[in-house]
């Protein structure tokens, strides 16, 4: 009992970023969410050379006039990319945990005035979407810091329409010369076996990006 307690008081002593819990398929640690002071690493001028954005986008296809989501946007990075592709005619849903990413995003949306971004503040467990309105919900360097992902999982699904699309994109865990820490990184092993037992299939693993793989899963 005394051994239960000391463990306890030093968990709880413990900063938070040493907190993290981890996934119960494959013992990967979450890592901790990048807070606001993030935001301008977010934008850096050197991300369009290190994860090329628009090659990225390209490549998983984005159709004008389709409904995306956005997860974990940040301060929007892509999602004014994302609402470029989509045109007028369709929408992009920018959700994110942290109200102050909300609020930078917003800004950088208006500044391209751009109008078909709604943006939506969600839950640790649920990104708080509307159901079965999804064409592609897009987690871009985001998914590794879920420390709820199997319910954001099975919300994610239940806000895809039947034929909606998942991707993830993830640095490679599998490439030591990629120089992003170790929590941040992800191998598609382990992304096929947390992400598939949540309703989803590995549908293509793309590998055209220089340091994150590009995961498109699809609802069983
Ligand atoms: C590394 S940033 C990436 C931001 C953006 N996707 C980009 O590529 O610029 C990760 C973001 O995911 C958000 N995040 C972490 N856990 C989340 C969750 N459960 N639901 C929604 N957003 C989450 C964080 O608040 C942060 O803004």
């Amino acid at each position: 009992m005394r051994k239960a307690v000391c463990g306890l008081l030093i968990l709880l002593s413990l900063p938070a970023w040493a907190q993290q819990g981890v996934h119960p398929v494959t013992g990967r640690r979450y890592a901790g969410v990048m807070g606001p002071a993030g935001a301008d690493w977010l934008v850096r001028p050197e991300r369009e050379v290190e994860e090329q954005p628009d090659a990225a986008l390209d490549a998983i296809g984005i159709a004008k006039g389709a409904t995306v989501a956005d997860v974990g946007a940040g301060a929007g990075y892509m999602t004014w990319r994302l609402a470029e592709r989509v045109g007028p005619s369709g929408k992009v849903y920018a959700n994110d945990i942290q109200q102050k990413m909300l609020d930078l995003l917003r800004r950088n949306m208006d500044q391209r005035k751009l109008a078909n971004v709604e943006t939506v503040l969600g839950a640790l467990d649920d990104p708080k979407l509307p159901p079965g309105a999804i064409d592609l919900l897009l987690l871009v360097d985001v998914y590794h810091e879920f420390s709820e992902p199997q319910p954001m999982l099975r919300h994610i699904r239940e806000s895809l329409k039947p034929d909606g699309r998942l991707v993830l994109l993830e640095y490679r865990a599998e490439d030591p010369q990629v120089p992003i820490r170790p929590e941040h990184k992800m191998t598609v092993a382990q992304a096929k076996a947390e992400v598939e037992p949540e309703g989803f299939r590995l549908d293509r693993v793309l590998e055209t990006l220089p340091r994150q793989h590009i995961l498109i899963f699809r609802k069983n």
